[in-house]
Order: C-alpha cells, then structure tokens, then sequence
C-alpha cells in the first residue's frame, strides 16, 4: 500500500515528483524516495518517514532531469529503512512498486543464481533485477511486460531505464494506476489528485495493461503485448481541492466540506415536492427488484459503519432484509448466495483488497454485485456491475469522514428508491423525507459554527484514557463510528455498544476514569435510552451526552451536553450526529498534538488483505 508516480515531460522531475507524492501520502508514509536519470546512470534519493525527510535529502541536490519516477512507501516486507525504501535499482533499471509480489521467494533464489546481489528486505528488489534480465534481449516495454508476467501478487509499477532517460513504462495488477495525459508531458500516479497540477485528463489502465511514456504521447499494450486503446476520462477536480484551502488539516477541511459534499451526493438525484429518487445507475435492477431476497452489504471500518446505517435505512423503506458484514469476515462465510442476492460493497477508495475480493467471491457465488464507491474508476467500480458514485471529492485525511457522509446517504437514497419501485413507500412519505433532508446541509453549518462547545469539551477529557460511546437504532452505528474516530486520531481507547447491552457486560468497565458519550437526538428511543443514562451515573461515569435542540428544557442532568438542530424525521439526525462524533474526535487529537491528518499505524487505502 504504496503511492507511486512517473513522469516524463518539460519540467523538474523531481519537483513534479515531489508534489505528486505529496498527494498520495495517504497510501503511506513510512519513507519514500525519486529516481531520475544522470549521464547514464540514476541519481536516487530516499528516505525514512514522511515526504518532508526526503525534501530535506534533496535541498542540496541539483538535477535538470525531466523525467523520472517515485514513491512513498508504507512496508508490507522489510521494514521502513532506507534500504527498503524505494527506487530500487538494478544495473540500468529503476522501478518503484506499489502491491505484494507473492512469488517474490521463488523468483530471489532464480536471480540469486543468475548472479544478482540484493540489497534490500523488499518483495519489490526481484523485479528490478528481472526487468533487468529481460532488458538483456528486449525493448524496456517487453521487459516489463515479461517481468509482469512472472509476478504472482499485486502491482502498481513505473520503471525506468538509464539507457533511455526519456521514457516511463507502467504498469498494474490489483492495485491502481492512472495514466494523467497533459500536454506534452504525462504522469503515471496511483492516484488522480497526484497528477492534477499537469491534467485533468486521465486513462485508466485496465488490469495487466502496460503503458510507455514519452514526451510524444501514450502507447498501450495488452498483457499479450498488443496494442489496446483505453477510453480516456476527465475529472473536474480542481488542484485545490486536493490541498488544505486554508484549514490545518485535510480531516478539518473535510469535516467542514460535509454541507457541500451531502448536496453533491443527492445532485440529479431527488425531486423532493414529487417525492422522487432517481437512481440510473441501478435501473437495469428494476426488472429482478420484485424478485431480490435480500442484499448484503459489506464494507471496511468507517464504510462497515455506514453499512451498518444502510441496513436501518432499507429495512425501514424497502422492506428488504440487509445482512452487513465486514468484508474481511465475509470472506470466511460459506453464505448461500444466488442471483437474487444484491451484494454491495461500500467503499471510499474503490481499492481496499478486503472488499473486493468479498465482491469478487460473492460474484463466484451468483450474487449480483454493485458498488458504492467515491473514487471514479477504482477497481471496486470496475468490477461491478452496478456502480453509485458518492461524489464526495477526494479524501485525503486518513480518518474517513466526509465520505461516511456520503456513503449514509446514498444508501438512504437507495432505500427510498427501492422503497419507491417495491412499493412499500410512498411518494408524500418520500418528499417528507427529502425536504427534511434539503435541510441537513444548513443544520450541519449551524453545528460548524458552534464547534467551540464541541472544542471546550474535548478538552476537558483529553488525558482520559477510555471512553464509552453508545447510542440506539440510527445512533448506534454513529457510537461505532464516533468511537473508531476518536481512537485512530487520538489513540483514546474508546469502545462503542448498542446502549441495551451496557448492562448485559460492559457496564462492568464504568466508573468515574471511563466517561461515556450518548446519542440521543431522536425522540422515539429517548425514554429507553435515558434510563442508561441513569444506569451509568449510577456508576459514577461521567455523561456527555448529545441531545436534540427541542429537548434543551427536558434533558437529564449529565455532566456536559452538545445541542444538534432538530430534525422532523429521527433518521435525519444521523448527519448530525455524525458531525459532532467527528469534530469530538478531531479536538481530543488535536488537544493531544497528534498528527491528525496521518495517524500512526494506519494508511488511507488498504490494498492488502
Ligand atoms: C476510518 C477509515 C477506514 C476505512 C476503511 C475502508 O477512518 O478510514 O476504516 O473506512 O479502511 O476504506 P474504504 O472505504 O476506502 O474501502
């Protein structure tokens, strides 16, 4: 789980690089490292931890290069060291590597006997040496290919050969790459904001399709070797949209982006007077939806989360039954599936290894497979055969946020939709509901602007070691997730439960040390879910509790409370609940100086299993 990038074109290699990388940072950073070509040779620069250590390595370095590649790394074999970091090098190549080699073994002890020396923990060392054997005998294009062939794993490669500093040779298995298509000038990137300062013009290779790139234009090939045209497509990301536009950090920014990314998930979506929800993407469904038995939806962390909403939405409006699962889990399952089974990954990136092969093993099952997905032309969307984009724009913090948003409300969407063509709701029930939700975006604002309460709050329990979230029906899920925020990004311990099952065990770890925080905005579980209130007070635990505006008069005593705007409809209240889980989170991090935007063990896009 790498970022990689390659670039040939009129400016500085390495600045071009540099600010590529800084772009993909998410899919690691435990070291990272450029190569470009010099008088017949590489100039190679690596180094350990964050993208700032290797621009402080190349402050005194003086290229004019125009081409060349990078990567910033986050290990998978060999641990974070300079030695492991990427290029790695043979005699003329230089190659950089995002994926798994699992054949990487078989192929060392081949190259060890041809006379190659290592000098790295890596899989990735193999292919450079490989590529160079075949380079022997053949054009760098044909021996990246070759190379490829061998490989068992996953790949996301750009090499380069010092004999031929002006080219670029990229290429993929089962990790992602893109090809960005300037003018006169191209970029190989893992990801698209990487590329967004030459284009925003991209072609995606398809699995096993290599590309060669020259200042002239694109060649690509098949992994037969021939010749292949990929459609290209264009984003209308802006370049700014990929960086901080003025906030700290990208989970700040995208915590605030939620009014805006909400009205672009529903956009050409709903007409709200006639009650109506328009999903194209899945009308070749219509003809099987009396038929379907039931969905599964399978997701990882934050999107499992959003799942986990998904299946209250449907279930209530389609009056289907939803199975979730976390995908790593459903990989495991023998589930009988068939083809009136829908099973939809949920996914931001589109590339997290473990929902994919859940999808591609419920498709080997006879499932239906369909996807929700918020990066255009992952692998996950590529797969499957219906495809909902969540158009939440590019996330780069690592904690998820936005695209939870995003995530819950397609799948609301989906489930008035669904609702509609089931005829189980109908359409007034429907408006009521959209023009609720035409609502959240201003009431998310209205909680923005009173973050400060949220803020003063962290702080009081930033030395707090535990902390319980629980919540009911459509606050369960945001416990769940509230309390996977608040320990990625603050390394709090929290833990999260249905608030009916404190008492059933967890209620055992409660005592003045563990604060618990309550979701409790919505009027139909409250009277339940105050008398857990009381049963934590009973145990000395202190209360931050989340109620709803209306019931500012009425609220139990607790220690300390945070107000979310009223909501007509309880489903509603999600979003807002939602945003004050996460601006908590983000305050403890910040009150503890944590490196919010990259927490420490984790990545953005998890492309392993
Ligand atoms: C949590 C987080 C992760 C991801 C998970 C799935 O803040 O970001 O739990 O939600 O790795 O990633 P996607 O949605 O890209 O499949």
């Amino acid at each position: 789980m790498c970022g990689v990038v390659g670039y040939v074109g009129t400016r500085n290699a390495v600045d071009t690089i540099i600010s590529g990388l800084s772009k993909l940072e998410y899919r690691g950073y435990d070291s990272a490292g450029v190569a470009v070509p010099d008088n017949g040779d590489f100039l190679i620069v690596r180094a350990v931890g964050k993208l700032d250590n290797l621009r402080k390595a190349l402050k005194d370095v003086k290229t004019t290069a125009t081409a060349g590649i990078g990567h910033t790394r986050w290990a998978t074999h060999g641990k974070p060291s300079e030695t492991n970091a990427h290029p790695h090098k043979s005699t003329h190549i230089a190659l950089v590597h995002n994926g798994i080699i699992e054949n990487f073994s078989e192929l060392k002890t081949e190259l060890l006997g041809l006379g190659y020396k290592f000098s790295s923990d890596t899989d990735t060392e193999v292919l450079a040496h490989l590529t160079e054997e075949y380079y022997k005998t053949n054009s760098l294009l044909e021996a990246v290919r070759l190379t490829a062939a061998r490989a068992r794993g996953s790949y996301a490669l750009t090499v380069m050969s010092a004999r031929e500093p002006d080219k670029i040779v990229a290429t993929r298995r089962d990790a992602p790459l893109l090809i960005g298509i300037g003018s006169g000038e191209y970029m190989a990137a893992s990801d698209i904001p990487a590329a967004l300062d030459i284009t925003r013009d991209f072609i995606r290779l398809e699995e096993n399709d290599l590309a060669e790139l020259t200042r002239t234009g694109v060649k690509l090939v098949n992994k037969d070797g021939r010749d292949v045209h990929r459609e290209p497509f264009h984003v209308d990301w802006e370049p700014e949209m990929a960086e901080k536009g003025g906030f700290d950090t990208f989970m700040l920014k995208e915590i605030y982006e939620q009014p805006r990314t909400i009205v672009d998930t529903m956009r050409g979506k709903i007409v709200p007077d006639e009650g109506k929800v328009f999903f194209g993407e899945f009308d070749g469904l219509v003809p099987s939806i009396d038929k379907l038995e039931r969905i599964v939806l399978l997701g990882c962390g934050t999107s499992w989360h959003s799942s986990l909403l998904g299946k209250l939405f449907i279930e209530k409006y389609a009056h289907i039954s939803v199975e979730v699962d976390t995908a790593s889990e459903f990989s495991h399952r023998e589930l009988p599936l068939n083809k009136n089974v829908l099973v939809i990954g949920v996914s931001q990136s589109g590339e997290t290894a473990d929902t994919r092969n859940a999808l591609r093993l419920a498709r080997a099952r006879g499932a239906v497979i369909a996807a929700i997905c918020n990066v255009v032309g992952s692998s996950i969307s590529s797969e499957a055969d219906y495809v909902i984009y969540t158009h939440a724009g590019p996330e780069i913090s690592v904690a998820s946020t936005k695209a939870f948003t995003s995530q819950a409300l397609t799948l609301f969407l989906l489930a008035l939709w669904l609702g509609e063509k089931r005829e189980k709701v109908d359409s007034k029930t429907t408006s009521g509901l959209l023009l609720d939700l035409l609502r959240i975006p201003d009431k998310i604002k209205q909680l923005l602007d009173n973050k400060d309460e949220i803020k003063r709050i962290a702080e009081i329990y930033k030395d707090t070691k535990n902390f319980m979230y629980i919540g009911r029906n459509f606050t369960c899920p945001i416990a769940l997730e509230g309390a996977l925020k608040l320990k990625e990004i603050s390394y709090i311990h929290a833990e999260a439960y249905p608030a009916g099952e404190l008492k059933h065990g967890p209620i055992a770890l409660l005592d003045d040390s563990f604060p618990v925080m309550i979701f409790a905005p919505d009027i139909k579980v409250q009277e339940k879910i105050f008398s857990n209130m009381q049963e934590v007070k009973a145990r000395g635990a202190k209360v931050i509790g989340v109620f709803s505006e209306r019931n500012r008069a009425n609220f139990p005593a607790c220690e300390n409370q945070i107000f979310i705007p009223d909501c007509d409809k309880e489903e509603m209240t999600t979003f807002l609940t939602t945003i004050v889980a996460q601006l908590f989170a983000y305050y403890s991090a910040q009150a503890l100086d944590k490196d919010v935007d990259k927490p420490r063990n984790l990545a953005k896009s998890v492309t392993v299993e």
